[in-house]
């Protein structure tokens, strides 16, 4: 592929309207979602009302629509009841008892179909015996689970109890997961022995067993799925299989019918200071943001096989594997392993086996599989797909041309989705049935979504191009509720910029002259590595907790694959930096943190530059470590002279 010529491509903005091709099989017709857009915008919470009705099975309907009596925490469907597990199973067994619900592949290649009756019955089984376990509404289980159906199988039995979910990512460490286990208060952990990643063995259990050796004292039991056939330790009246607890269990469970508002799950992501928040969600509002947004971003309907790439550890996977393609009656592919493995036509491969048609995946991905080379996707036809969806970071033009011309054959519309853990659900994408798309911007807020872009004081930036604070303005069913057990936190953090009616979402965002948004970046502390979000005092609280290190300072700079990777500035205590102890630092915040916070580079320094008033100025660290030059204004540098010492160590 000719790079230099897609860049030239870009720099001319193009814009590509809806292939006809695409508009010609696709399920909702243009007139349908312009429809969908005039009614929100004539009426918000009618139109949500509306759509609560058509897409969720209530078991008592709801006479209520938004509660903002106690803003910013707010309340949809108030006195509405159902059960999520019910929506995303029962509902569908009369219509779609034998339809494939997952086709799951293994790291190893073996495949398994599960038809909507069969993941029902499991479900049920797992329920009951949670249940037989003394799990119950309300009480938390933390599930740190592969990429496998049981993960989907927990979270949707713990819906259906009533219990609160709370999904720690298999690739944390035993402090992360212990944190998050100890922050809930989770009266259970459901892992696994462990499991291959690219023919690599994930020891989940011993890891899992390192963090509970060290408080989680809210922990009764521990159920371990066997996954990998490794030795484990079974702690005796704590640890039990899961094969042994659902043996004997009945195929049906009467579902737990709760308030709309009833939370289904924790979810923990990073924010700019302290540890990270548990982004708790309610259950009905979720659930109708993961169904619409499926139904109009994804254009899924009953014939599709839909593939999320993601892990079920992150909200992507919550979203778009557990729930909303199974709300929807959906086929998806589910998958354990990694792209490159055992070979880099892996996906593309599994898009061909299993006549995938809507493929979503992130910019990080695409962009290795991209330096792969083009052999790769052109071993396969491709021609199953239909539309491409990305999520995670911004995505660069050359990959997001590469994906429209290598993989989607110029037939598929891109659909480049902005959200986050807190929003539940895509805010702003193209509907791929009517919005022309261009390189790099994720276009509209949907329908029901009322998003801006504000200055400093509130003010909307009406320019063209100009950057601002992202904010949605108008509440919506599927926005998080609160942070767990810290309200506080929640005001302060997503409303304490402006108002309780102003959702800050913590990017800043320009608008083009069509009003198409690009979103430029975290206006916080956070970095995202790879699509995954990580809290650079998070890394910095992991580096002073070594003991060679006296101080640290963490930025970012950009990276080829990851999108952004991390640069540590580290001040010892007496050693002299060496790389041996660069190295052990590195791997020792991959061991506090997980290997997505394993800083790239490590730089030792004697001081960080700092103002006469202590702070320390990130911003200047930020260009030393993109090894630009600096032109910022040095003259409240309390050390001057650091700056040469930073910068010499680059090079
Ligand atoms: C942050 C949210 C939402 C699932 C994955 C990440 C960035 C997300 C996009 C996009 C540009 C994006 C934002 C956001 N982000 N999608 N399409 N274009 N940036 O969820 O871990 O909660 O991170 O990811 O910075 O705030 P998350």
């Amino acid at each position: 592929m000719a790079d230099n010529k897609i860049e030239s491509v870009l720099k001319e903005d193009r814009q590509f309207d809806p292939p006809q091709a695409f508009l010609d099989g696709a399920h909702l017709k243009p007139s349908e979602i312009n429809a969908l857009r005039e009614a929100a915008e004539a009426d918000h919470e009618g139109f949500w009302a509306q759509q609560a009705k058509d897409h969720l099975d209530w078991h008592k309907p709801f006479s209520q629509v938004l509660d903002d009596s106690d803003a910013p925490f707010f309340k949809w469907f108030a006195d509405g009841e159902m059960n999520v597990a019910y929506n995303c199973l029962d509902r569908h067994l009369a219509t779609r008892g034998d339809k494939t619900a997952i086709i799951f592949e293994g790291d190893d290649g073996e495949v398994e179909h599960i038809s909507y009756r069969e993941l029902h019955a499991r479900v049920c089984r797992f329920a009951n015996a949670l249940k037989a376990k003394g799990l119950g509404k309300g009480d938390r289980a933390v599930i740190y689970l592969p990429n496998i159906p049981q993960a989907a199988v927990a979270m949707l039995a713990c819906a259906r109890i009533g219990a609160i979910h709370s999904v720690v990512f298999g690739g944390f460490s035993a402090p992360a997961l212990r944190d998050r286990i100890d922050d809930a208060e989770a009266k259970m952990l459901i892992t696994a022995d462990g499991n291959y990643r690219g023919g690599k063995l994930i020891a989940l259990k011993e890891v899992a067993d390192q963090a509970l050796s060290e408080g989680c004292a809210s922990i009764e039991t521990v159920v371990v799925y066997k996954r990998s056939g490794t030795d484990v330790t079974m702690a005796d009246g704590r640890d039990v299989w899961w094969h042994d607890i659902v043996d004997g269990q009945a195929d049906e469970c009467e579902p737990e019918w709760v308030n709309a508002e009833h939370p289904l799950f924790i979810l923990y992501t990073s924010g700019s200071t302290g540890k990270p928040k548990g982004i708790q969600h309610a259950s009905a509002g979720y659930l109708l943001g993961a169904i619409c947004s499926c139904r109009w971003v994804f254009d899924l309907g009953d014939d599709d096989v839909f593939w999320c790439t993601a892990d079920v550890g992150w909200i992507t996977g919550h979203t778009y594997i557990t729930y909303g393609p199974t709300a929807c009656g959906a086929t998806q592919v589910m998958f354990e392993g990694v792209p490159t493995y055992p070979e880099p036509d892996r996906f593309w491969k599994m898009v061909d086996t299993h006549q995938v048609s809507i493929f979503y995946t992130a910019p990080t991905a695409i962009r290795a599989l991209m330096k792969q080379g083009d052999e790769y996707p052109q071993r396969h036809a491709l021609d199953s797909l239909r539309i491409l969806g990305t999520v995670g970071e911004p995505i660069n033009p050359e990959a997001w041309m590469w994906y429209r011309q290598v993989i989607g054959k110029e037939r598929c519309p891109i659909v480049d989705t902005w959200w986050q853990t807190e929003t539940g659900a895509h805010m702003i994408s193209p509907l791929p049935q009517t919005t022309s798309t261009k390189p790099g911007s994720v276009t509209y807020p949907l329908p029901g979504i009322v998003a801006d872009i504000l200055d400093e004081s509130g003010a909307p930036i009406t320019d063209a191009n100009a950057g601002g604070v992202l904010v949605i303005t108008k509440p919506w069913p599927y926005m998080l509720r609160t942070i767990w057990g810290d309200p506080d936190r929640y005001k302060e953090t997503y409303f304490g910029m402006y108002d309780a009616h102003t959702y800050v979402a913590g990017d800043s965002a320009q608008r083009d002259e069509q009003g198409n948004f690009r979103i430029l970046g975290r206006i916080d502390d956070v970095v995202n590595i790879s699509g995954h979000r990580m809290g650079t005092m998070e890394v910095e609280s992991a580096l002073v907790a070594h003991s060679a290190v006296s101080e640290a300072a963490v930025v970012s700079r950009p990276h080829d694959v990851k999108g952004e990777c991390i640069v540590a500035f580290v001040i010892l205590k007496n050693d002299d930096g060496n790389d041996k102890l660069a190295s052990d630092l590195r791997d020792w915040v991959a061991q506090q943190l997980g290997a997505i916070a394993k800083p790239e580079e490590i730089r030792f320094a004697d001081g960080l530059p700092k103002t006469r008033s202590g702070k320390i100025m990130r911003r200047l660290l930020r260009t030393v470590a993109r090894g630009d030059e600096v032109t910022q204004d040095v003259s409240t540098l309390e050390n001057p002279q650091i700056l040469d010492q930073l910068q010499a160590k680059g090079s």
